[in-house]
C-alpha cells in the first residue's frame, strides 16, 4: 500500500530519435507522469542531443509535461527558449552555472516550474540554500552524459538526506533520481524518499511499457 505517489519520467534518451514522435507516443500511452528530455551540450557532459527547436517540435505530439533535464554549461542562456518551446519544468545542474539562484527564478519567471541537478560528486547539502524556491531536486545516479550506465548505490544516501531536510523545514520539492534505474533499485530509492523515476533502457528494453511500469510500482511499494 502506497503512501506516497511514486511518478516516471521516461527518457526519450533511451529510445531511438529518428523516430521520437512515436516515442513520445509509447511513452504517452505508457501511463508515464513526464517525458524526460535530455539536453547537453558537448561541453558541460561531451555528448550533444538536442535544443528548444526540438522540444518546439516534438511538443504537440503529446499532452504529457515536458521534464527538460538541462546539461549544458552556462543553462542560464537556453532557459527563455526552453521554456517558449514547451518546456513545463526545466532542471538545470547546480555545477555548470555560477548562478543557480537566479537560474531557478529564470525559469520560474519564463512559466515552468524549477529543479537543481547534482551530479554523483556534489554532495547533496550544497542544495540547501535552494531549497526553498526548487520545485525539483534531481540526483544523479551514474554520471550525467549517457543512458545505460550503471547505478551508484550511495546516491541512495542523498536521497535521504534531502527528504530529511524536506521534511524538517517543510518544503515542497519533488525528488527525482535519474541514471540506471530499474526493477532492482526502484524499491531502495522509493523508501529513500524519491518521488519521480527518470527512466531510459529498462523502460525502452520493456516489451510490454504498461506492465513494467506497473511492476515497478509495485517493487517500489514491496509488493512483489
Ligand atoms: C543521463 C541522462 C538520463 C538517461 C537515463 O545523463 O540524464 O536521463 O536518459 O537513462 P538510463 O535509465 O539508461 O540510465
Ligand atoms: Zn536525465
Amino acid at each position: 500500500m502506497s503512501v506516497r505517489n511514486l511518478l516516471f519520467s521516461p527518457s526519450i534518451l533511451g529510445g531511438n530519435f529518428s523516430k521520437a514522435k512515436e516515442e513520445a507516443e509509447t511513452i504517452s500511452q505508457s501511463g508515464a507522469d513526464y517525458i524526460h528530455l535530455d539536453v547537453m551540450d558537448g561541453h558541460f557532459v561531451p555528448e550533444l542531443t538536442f535544443g528548444a527547436k526540438f522540444i518546439r517540435d516534438l511538443r504537440p505530439e503529446t499532452d504529457l509535461v515536458f521534464d527538460v533535464h538541462v546539461m549544458a554549461e552556462k543553462p542560464e542562456n537556453m532557459i527563455p527558449s526552453l521554456c517558449d518551446a514547451g518546456a513545463g519544468i526545466v532542471t538545470v545542474h547546480y555545477e555548470a552555472t555560477e548562478h543557480i539562484y537566479r537560474c531557478l527564478d529564470l525559469i520560474h519567471e519564463n512559466g515552468a516550474e524549477a529543479g537543481v541537478a547534482i551530479c554523483p560528486g556534489t554532495p547533496a547539502y550544497a542544495v540547501t540554500s535552494l531549497l526553498e524556491i526548487a520545485d525539483y531536486v534531481l540526483v544523479m545516479t551514474v554520471n550525467p552524459g549517457w543512458g545505460g550506465q550503471r547505478f551508484i548505490p550511495s546516491m541512495i544516501e542523498k536521497i535521504e538526506y534531502l527528504d530529511k531536510l524536506r521534511e524538517e523545514n517543510g518544503y515542497s520539492f519533488r525528488i527525482q533520481a535519474d541514471g540506471g534505474i530499474g526493477l532492482d533499485n526502484i524499491g531502495s530509492l522509493y523508501r529513500a524518499g524519491m518521488d519521480i523515476a527518470a527512466i531510459g533502457t529498462s523502460f525502452f528494453r520493456a516489451s510490454d511499457k504498461v506492465g513494467f511500469l506497473d511492476e515497478m510500482l509495485e517493487s517500489a511499494e514491496g509488493r512483489n
